[in-house]
């Protein structure tokens, strides 16, 4: 009767990894019960979902090498992996809010978020490519965009070539305080991406920054995102808070796969109960202040 805060299925946005490919089903070994799935495969799991009550999933595409180059290319492929996809999930399942992730990764053969040029990696160049990218996923039928390079200005301009477009309705999730962390890893097996040289601390926040946090959110809101994000979560519960004092818009936390591995590695060797774990942690999230969490953890939570 007293409780303030209470986890509900649709506060879960579930990440799904997807691969080309016919009935299959590949194990990520640092994130167990996860898995990449085909299409095939991945549109019965929406229907588990959606069954359970989860009312949103966000897509990432897991690549051949064949598909990576320095320009990115396949990022924008009508036919690519992410568009073909997201198509037939919403055919499938046309009340299934579905969310795709914009950011080079998965598609350079270097790794990093942005198209390089001498090392470095370069802002605005990688906004047009973003662009060019969301545009192809709205084409598909997205309901909402999700960048998550944290390249700057890049919701200016995915906003405003989506409504140019003819797609003023696709909405925005901006990772807008992402984190230089160590708690990606386990995605980064999961896509097969590994960093050919330096690390994203050029473009992602330093953990020991909030004030910089609480900029780069209000600068997305300027430019129009509809959703700010906060990721990773447990360790940045403080910059949630401080974000929900200052916003009206809602705040989704990304529980991310590190923070999933851990509490799966400790469930393994009998040291803690996962479930339990992940339902305080989640609650704390959400009492912290996000309306939306993405996890890992949401399928087990609802079994
Ligand atoms: C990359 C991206 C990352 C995640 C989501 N999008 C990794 C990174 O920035 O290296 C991490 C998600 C997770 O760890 O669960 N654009």
């Amino acid at each position: 009767m007293l409780q303030e805060t209470e986890l509900n299925a649709a506060d879960f946005v579930v990440p799904l990894f997807v691969i080309e490919g016919k009935n299959l089903s590949l194990p990520i070994q640092s994130m167990p019960e996860i898995t990449r799935l085909s299409l095939d495969y991945l549109l019965k799991k929406i229907e588990t979902l959606s069954k359970k009550g989860i009312q949103s999933i966000c897509l990432f595409p897991s690549l051949e090498n064949s598909s990576r180059s320095l320009e990115a290319e396949e990022a924008w492929n009508a036919n690519g992996l992410m568009q073909k996809a997201i198509f037939s999930i919403k055919n499938h399942f046309p009340e299934m809010c579905v969310m795709a992730d914009i950011a080079l990764d998965p598609y350079t053969s270097h790794g990093h978020d942005g198209i390089v040029k001498e090392g470095e990696i370069v802002n605005d160049e990688t906004v047009e490519c973003l662009a060019k990218m969301a545009l192809a996923q709205a084409e598909a039928g997205v309901d909402f965009v999700a960048p998550s390079d944290m390249m700057d200005g890049r919701v200016q301009v995915i906003r405003e070539t989506l409504d140019k477009n003819g797609f003023s309705s696709v909405g925005i999730v901006a990772y807008s305080a992402k984190y230089a962390s160590a708690l990606y890893g386990p995605f980064r097996e999961a896509l097969n991406v590994s960093l050919q040289f330096g690390d994203k601390k050029t473009y992602q926040l330093d953990p020991a920054n909030v004030r910089e946090a609480l900029l780069e959110a209000k600068l997305d809101e300027e430019e129009g995102a509809d959703i700010l994000m906060v990721k990773p979560a447990l360790f940045y519960l403080d910059v949630i808070a401080k974000l929900r004092q200052r916003t009206e818009r809602p705040i989704a936390a990304y529980h991310v796969s590190g923070e999933y591995a851990m509490v799966m590695a400790a469930a393994q060797q009998g040291w803690l109960d996962a479930n339990k774990v992940f339902a305080e942690a989640l609650l704390s999230i959400k009492r912290a202040g996000a309306d939306l969490i993405f996890t890992y953890a949401a399928e087990r939570l609802l079994m």
